[in-house]
């Protein structure tokens, strides 16, 4: 069976995926809790069904079946979903697991779901994105929501940082770029402006709600004040207020490395 490098990569590096998020500060303490206060405000009160497109190890799909909710989650990648399906078993929950890539997802019918997201950027590593947002679009119901957040094309400051000028121009003027990763294993990736992104929203028959950098201010702090940040209780605190009050701003969003963005689906 042919693998694309985006699934090799994920295949090798699942056993790791928990371990290595839980570990990273940036991710444990700013990004994962400003992304689940962030999804929170799009969750109905009550319980709903939910497809958790890209769901890797589940842990999205966990806490959203903890919370109450009926859970879909899919991935491209059957070593990401070996290591979710080993958690759903020991701690019993109902989710449904389901392997397969968001650009085509023939098993599941449309209008099936109340909220269909893909977080943690595979929106970004897909071949197609336009054709995996209509894919997502397609199994939620009207009225539904569709949460996706994405890699944004500020990624291009890593090519002005190594003075690589042309592949800048180039990663700003097509979004398309390679991940780099200390497996040294790139895959494609796409990296969004927010512009583009509410054209692909309104192209798919979505009203955008929200377009929300995460975190929006963070990585423009230097580096003593995040270790600050990540050392003192009241200053992580404080910050993370500051995010929940001022990051819902689009203009800040361009700028962050990760683009969320919420959008309901029309009725017609
Ligand atoms: C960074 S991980 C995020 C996992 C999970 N959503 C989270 O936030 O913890 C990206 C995931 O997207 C999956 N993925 C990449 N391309 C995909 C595609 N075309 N269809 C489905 N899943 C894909 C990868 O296998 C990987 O599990």
């Amino acid at each position: 069976m042919h693998k694309e490098p985006v699934e090799i990569y994920h295949d090798l590096t699942a056993r790791d995926f928990d371990r290595s998020h839980d570990e990273d500060q940036y991710y444990s303490k700013i990004y994962e809790p400003l992304a689940r206060e962030n999804l929170r405000r799009s969750l109905p009160t009550t319980p709903c069904n939910i497809l958790d497109a890209g769901g890797g190890s589940g842990r999205w799909s966990l806490w959203l079946a903890e919370i109450g909710h009926k859970v879909v989650l899919t991935d491209i990648s059957s070593a990401m979903l070996e290591v979710a399906q080993e958690k759903i078993r020991a701690t019993g929950s109902a989710i449904k697991v389901l392997r397969c890539d968001i650009c085509e997802m023939p098993g599941l019918a449309d209008n099936q779901f109340d909220l269909s997201m893909a977080q943690g950027d595979p929106i970004s590593y897909c071949k197609d994105a336009s054709r995996a947002l209509a894919e997502l679009v397609r199994v939620t119901r009207p009225g539904g929501c569709v949460v996706v957040s994405v890699d944004s094309r500020i990624k291009a400051i890593k090519a002005m940082a190594a003075m690589e000028w042309q592949r800048a121009k180039e990663i700003l003027t097509t979004g398309d770029m390679f991940s780099t990763n200390p497996q040294n294993m790139p895959f494609r990736l796409h990296a969004f402006t927010v512009t583009e992104l509410g054209e692909l929203f309104a192209r798919n028959n979505l009203q955008v709600t929200r377009i929300v950098g995460i975190p929006a201010f963070f990585h423009l702090l230097p580096l003593k004040a995040q270790q600050q940040i990540f050392n003192n209780a009241d200053d992580l605190e404080n910050y993370l207020e500051i995010e929940r009050q001022f990051a819902d701003e689009p203009g800040w969003a361009g700028a962050a490395n990760h683009i969320q963005v919420v959008g309901v689906k029309n009725h017609t």
